[in-house]
Order: C-alpha cells, then structure tokens, then sequence
C-alpha cells in the first residue's frame, strides 16, 4: 500500500521529504584513511549522527531514520562490535541533547539479541521521550528489512493459527501494521554516504517509492550542507507512484 504523500511541506522552494532515511556508512573506510583503528571512525560517526538529526530538524524534516546496525554486521570482528554497542550505551546515557530539542526517539530492529542493559536504556528513552514532538529520531539498530518482515508475518502467521483472523485478510496494510515502523510513514528520501549504491536491508518494505540519493563523502565528514543537496535533489524529482 502506497500511501506516500504528494504534498510535503516546503522551506526556502524546497520540497522537504517527510521521512529521510539515512545508511551511516564509510566510517571505517573514513578510520582506514587516518590510519586509526575502525572505532575511531565509529565514535566519529555518532557525532555525525546528533548533526545531521538536528539539521533534519532545521530544515523541517518530520522523521529521520538512522541505520546504526545491521542484522549482519554481527558478522564484523568481536571488538568491532563491542565497541559499537558501548558507542550506543553512551549516546544513550547522554540522550539529553535530544531531549533539550523536543526529539522523540523510537528504535526499530530485533532487540532480542542486545545487551539487557542496552534494552533498558532505549526503553527508558522511548519512554521519557514519547510526547516529544518537533520531530521522530529513529535508531535502526540490529536492524534488517527481511528479519522485520519475517516478524511481521510470524505475527500474523500466530493470529491465523488463533483463529483471529484469516488467511485472505493478509494484505499490505496488515503487514504494515505488525512491522517495526507501524507508526511511521513510508520513507521518502534514502540517502547513502561512502560511494556504495545498496540498500543493505534497509527499510526493505518502506522503499517501495522512496528516492536515492547517494554521494562519495564517508559517513564522518558528511555536513548539513550535503543534507542540503540531498534535498535539493530530492526536490527536482518528478514522482508518479505509478501514476501519469
Ligand atoms: C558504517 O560504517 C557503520 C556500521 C555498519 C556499523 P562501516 O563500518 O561499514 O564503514 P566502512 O564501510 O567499512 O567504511
Ligand atoms: C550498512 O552498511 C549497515 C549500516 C550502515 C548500519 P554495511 O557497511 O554493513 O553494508 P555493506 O556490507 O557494505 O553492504
Ligand atoms: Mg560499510
């Protein structure tokens, strides 16, 4: 179900999408060029992250969601990972920087395998944050479109087997509803830093109409002014969701 809005609101002459997705990549390519182990580039990566989610915000930009870990960077050195997950343990002891700006966040992705303690802390801040209002931060971490859609219809599958619903009533609102993102609306915009033009499982199901953009510049020296162009570009696009 294609439920993409036409109407997006404007700043400046510019059409500012409503959900941006963003794939934060380069930052070990960006580590590798400094001689720095990859962590370094990770640690710079975050900072990033606060920068470019306050410059969405800035240019009025409803949602931004944010791929942090995928369901097969599990597969990456044992120290690798380690310092990721402690990486989002202090962004999440430190979440008051969102908190001064109204940002609402909200995480997607399979939190059956994080750390206890990390579950707790992104429960906390969902929870201290849920009536913030200005915009919605979303953290895809262990996060993999086919996993969310797996889930999604394993849900569905379980309600099937209860006699709660029925087969023929499995559409793509039903789907939707059960995914991770059931409060958020289709993504608009996907921007991928570092040169790699894929989606890597990212918002699989949303992506349906969204628009790419992708760019050289590695994830740790991407500026607001590339979110800029990002949107610039966004904004010359015909979209036709099918249609003439
Ligand atoms: C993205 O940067 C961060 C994660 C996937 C966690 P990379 O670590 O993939 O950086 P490159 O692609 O190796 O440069
Ligand atoms: C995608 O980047 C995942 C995140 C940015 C979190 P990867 O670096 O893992 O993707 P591939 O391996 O190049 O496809
Ligand atoms: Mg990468």
């Amino acid at each position: 179900m294609i439920k993409n809005s036409k109407k997006l609101s404007s700043n400046d002459g510019l059409i500012i999408p409503k959900h941006i997705g963003v794939i934060m990549d380069g930052n070990g390519r960006w580590a590798k060029k400094r001689l720095l182990p990859r962590k370094f580039g990770h640690r710079e990566g975050a900072k990033t992250f606060k920068k470019i989610a306050l410059a969405g915000k800035a240019m009025g930009v409803e949602f931004m969601t944010f791929y942090a870990f995928s369901t097969e960077n599990w597969k990456r050195p044992k120290d690798e990972v380690d310092a990721i997950m402690k990486l989002f343990e202090d962004y999440l002891d430190d979440v008051s920087s969102f908190e001064k700006e109204n940002i609402r966040l909200i995480f997607i992705g399979d939190r059956s395998a994080l750390s206890e303690n990390l579950q707790k802390k992104m429960k906390h801040a969902e929870e201290i944050s849920k009536d913030f209002d200005s915009m919605t931060v979303i953290l895809a971490v262990n996060y993999g479109g086919q996993s969310e859609i797996c889930r999604s219809v394993r849900e569905i599958a379980r309600k099937v087997k209860n006699n709660e619903l029925q087969a023929d009533d499995i559409d793509e609102r039903l789907i939707e509803e059960n995914l991770d993102t059931k409060e958020i609306p289709p993504v608009d915009l996907i921007i991928r830093p570092s040169g790699e033009m894929r989606l890597s499982n990212f918002l699989i199901w949303q992506s349906a109409y969204a628009e790419y953009y992708f760019t050289d510049i590695l994830w740790p020296d991407f500026k607001e002014k590339d979110l800029a162009d990002a949107i610039k570009s966004f904004s010359e696009r015909s979209r036709r969701f099918g249609g003439v």
